[in-house]
């Protein structure tokens, strides 16, 4: 297993391009389950869990075709994928595929809307919490599907297609809203889906399907309408930039000092993180092309952060966010509300002597004057990119073993920050 090596203490200058968004890229592949025809996909990220999502849609019968580089293409501008599934040859999808990564669970809803029948695993993914997945199975209840669990499978049926449904969460899913939204769109007649998650990678599948030929309201708000339509066609879609890798270098900058543009990047997508980093006395200027962060000899402002649903602080940025306030002037609070045990990264920034007290959901985070380099582990996806953040800024030098977690959702990460001047360098195994 390959590790990262990190030599802190450089400031970060120049630019960095930020890719399509990988909650996004996934269910997008996914919804090319509900057409014969093709969906094509520009900007995919370059990812892990992008090439394991296309082996497990592989297995359902859709062909998948990467678009060659065109002239004036540059690596940055991400790749075209072609997906097309002329025909479903199965609609099993197994363990062995399905507890590599949770969002390939969401095959559920357009596997049961267009062959009235599948067999899906329950999930696996990161280890951040219980993550049960009964709404998305109360959510195809409410369109009419028969539901059985059997041997870790859920098995769903509707011999006569699905029918149009109210799906009233009482929790905001993002998973589930894409699953019954996805499943929606080949229902027969009108879909309500109330309290849906209103995450903008939720709006970028919805925009997708409607050029797919679907009828959607209130894409933006909690609650969508959709009209099913009897096929879906094809369409051309390109994936909205990624808000978690943006707030991801916009906290590095932010930990290291320096000025960077992170080019691509659309500010309205992550207000919430962007005021916290404001409040953080990060500079934060949006311009044409992306978002301007810069740090210049100020040091850092604590603050209180809770997690929340879209619009609110995600999640996702909790990792990241931490590791930057070990270096602050003060002590910030975080509390985590969205997954019961996503505090793992806790005990690898106390490594680097990060002073974090965590009593439930809630993290104290005492600031320290200077982070020192260590040996750590990468535990789950933002977790482990929240270590090289701590890196970056920690004197010296740190290790962070089993990385393949930071490749399932950052794109060439040394590359990226490495030309503005980190030095990070990958160790083979
Ligand atoms: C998605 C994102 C993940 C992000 C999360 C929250 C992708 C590929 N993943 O994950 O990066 O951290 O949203 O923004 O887009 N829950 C239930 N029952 C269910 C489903 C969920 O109780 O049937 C709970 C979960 O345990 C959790 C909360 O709802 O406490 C939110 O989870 P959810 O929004 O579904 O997360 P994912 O879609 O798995």
């Amino acid at each position: 297993m390959d590790s990262i090596r990190v030599i802190g203490g450089s400031r970060l200058e120049g630019t960095i391009p930020i890719s399509g968004a990988k909650n996004a890229a996934l269910p997008l592949m996914i919804a090319s389950l509900l057409s014969a025809e093709t969906l094509t996909l520009e900007n995919v990220p370059q990812l892990a869990d992008v090439v394991q999502l296309g082996r497990i849609l592989g297995n359902h019968g859709v062909d998948l075709t990467i678009a060659g580089k065109r002239s004036g293409h540059r690596a940055v501008d991400g790749q075209t994928f072609r997906l097309t599934a002329h025909e479903i040859v199965d609609t099993l999808a197994p363990y062995e595929m399905v507890s590599r990564m949770r969002a390939s669970f969401w095959v559920l809803g357009p596997l049961v809307a267009r062959m009235g029948e599948a067999k899906v695993s329950l999930p696996g993914g990161c280890a951040i919490g219980t993550r049960p997945v009964d709404l998305h199975l109360e959510a195809l209840r409410a369109l009419g599907a028969e539901i059985e669990l059997e041997g870790g499978y859920v098995l769903a049926k509707a011999p006569k297609g699905l029918q149009g449904g109210r799906i009233t969460f009482p929790k905001v899913s993002v998973g589930a809203t894409h699953n019954a939204l996805m499943a929606s769109a080949l229902a027969k007649g009108e879909s309500v889906i109330e309290n849906a998650a209103r995450e903008p990678e939720v709006g970028d599948v919805a925009e997708c399907l409607v050029k797919m030929g679907a009828q959607i309201d209130g894409i933006g708000t909690s609650t969508l309408t959709i009209q099913g339509a009897d096929e879906l066609k094809g369409a051309v879609h390109t994936v909205l930039p990624d808000r978690i890798e943006t707030g991801t270098y916009a906290m590095a900058v932010a930990a290291t000092g320096g000025d960077v543009l992170l080019d691509n990047a659309r500010a309205d997508l992550l207000e919430s993180p962007l005021d916290i980093l404001r409040q953080a006395g990060v500079e934060i200027t949006v311009t044409n092309s992306g978002i301007r962060v810069a740090r210049n000899g100020a040091g850092l402002n604590p603050v209180n952060v809770e997690t929340q649903p879209f619009p609110g602080f995600p999640t996702d940025l909790q990792a990241q966010l931490m590791a930057l306030m070990s270096m602050a002037k003060g002590t910030s609070t975080i509390r985590e509300t969205i997954f019961e045990n996503r505090f793992m990264h806790v005990q690898e920034l106390a490594r680097l002597g990060a002073e974090i007290d965590l009593d439930g959901d809630l993290a104290s985070v005492a600031g320290v004057e200077k982070l020192h380099g260590a040996q750590v582990m990468a535990t789950d996806l933002r977790a482990s990119v929240s270590l090289v953040i701590a890196g970056l800024a920690a004197e010296g030098e740190t290790i962070i073993n089993r990385v393949y977690h930071i490749d399932r959702g950052f794109e060439r990460i040394e590359e990226k920050l490495g030309r503005c001047g980190a030095r990070i360098e990958r160790l083979s195994s």
